[in-house]
């Protein structure tokens, strides 16, 4: 990440329920033109911390600026800089899709054409529905679009995609990076650790109230999941001599099909290796580790549970 401006800085932020420990200790900063993601189990802490930087809930210790400001004390000079798409909104029933977007447009001090915000989310034919007969989906576009009409400099997206159909997730990404594109930053709360990969320049991965990694996520693959494998169909042929090349950690067979567990230049070694004794599998190819290999290492959880 090139150095640039500083909008967020995160620092021994802690939040304590009655009973609970929200947020132990999170520290992190974000820089003006990022899309920061934070990734973490149900219950980790991630509301919690995008509600104490919105200023919705007052943090126990440690700090908190965001453009500078105290999102607590300095709320008023915040409106209209900050937009938020929360996890668990609701509005009146009655009111009606336009109805809202008129209404924030109305309360920003610089608000976008939300006509134009209508379209972009897929609502134009909503628009004067009631926010009751919505859908989960379409009440999810609703509140996107409503946290992007005071054109702000900051946008929390709060589980943005969760309950997007397929087709809509895919807009709503090109869209958040469109958003970034026009210079604002974007923190954004998700599980779909596709969607942290493709957009997110860094991500925090947040377990039990505190951060226990972060990077942008290739580094972080690279650092807790470097393994590759390379996998193929053998046949009945025994291929265990494969164990015996360089970057091989190991070989498993499981029926015809191979899996050689290695890194770097595996997958290179153990084509030429094969060339080399006459076999030339046709779906020979390395399966890469991702964020999700990743996400669920330093998680504790692992598909096999
Ligand atoms: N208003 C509240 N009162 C009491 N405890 C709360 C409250 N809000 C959250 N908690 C607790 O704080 C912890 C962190 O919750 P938080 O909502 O920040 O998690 P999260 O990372 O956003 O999880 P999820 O992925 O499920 O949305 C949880 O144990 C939760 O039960
Ligand atoms: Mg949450």
């Amino acid at each position: 990440m090139t150095p640039s401006e500083t909008v967020i800085r995160v620092e021994h932020l802690r939040k304590v329920y009655k009973h609970t420990i929200a947020v132990e200790d999170i520290s992190f900063d974000v820089g003006r033109g990022e899309i920061f993601g934070l990734l973490g189990s149900n219950g980790a802490g991630k509301t919690t911390t995008v509600e104490c930087l919105e200023g919705i809930r007052r943090a126990d210790g440690g700090s908190i600026r965001v453009l500078g400001l105290d999102p607590q004390r300095q709320a008023s000079a915040l409106r209209g800089r900050v937009g938020s798409q929360l996890q668990e909104s609701r509005l009146p029933d009655h009111l009606k899709v336009w109805e809202a977007l008129e209404l924030f447009a109305g309360l920003a001090p610089r608000a976008l054409d939300w006509r134009e915000l209508l379209n972009a989310w897929g609502l134009a034919e909503k628009r004067s529905s009631s926010f009751a007969s919505l859908s989960g989906g379409q009440r999810q576009r609703l509140f996107v679009a409503l946290a992007l009409v005071s054109d702000p400099e900051i946008v929390v997206l709060d589980e943005m995609t969760t309950g997007l159909d397929p087709a809509a997730r895919h807009v709503a990404w090109e869209l958040i990076e469109e958003i970034r594109d026009r210079g604002a930053t974007v923190v954004l709360v998700t599980h779909f650790m596709d969607e942290a990969e493709r957009l997110c320049d860094r991500v925090a991965v947040v377990e039990r109230g505190r951060i226990v990694a972060l990077g942008a996520p290739v580094a972080l693959i690279d650092e807790h999941a470097p393994e590759l494998r390379v996998v193929f169909t053998a046949g009945d042929r025994d291929v265990g001599w494969l164990a015996g090349l360089d970057h091989v950690r190991a070989v498993t067979q499981g029926g015809p099909r191979v899996t050689v567990h290695g890194d770097g230049p595996v997958l290179a070694l153990v084509a030429a290796a094969l060339v080399e004794r006459g076999m030339v599998p046709r779906d020979l190819r390395v399966e890469r580790p991702s964020l999700e290999d990743v996400f669920l290492g330093l998680t504790g959880h692992h598909v096999e549970d």
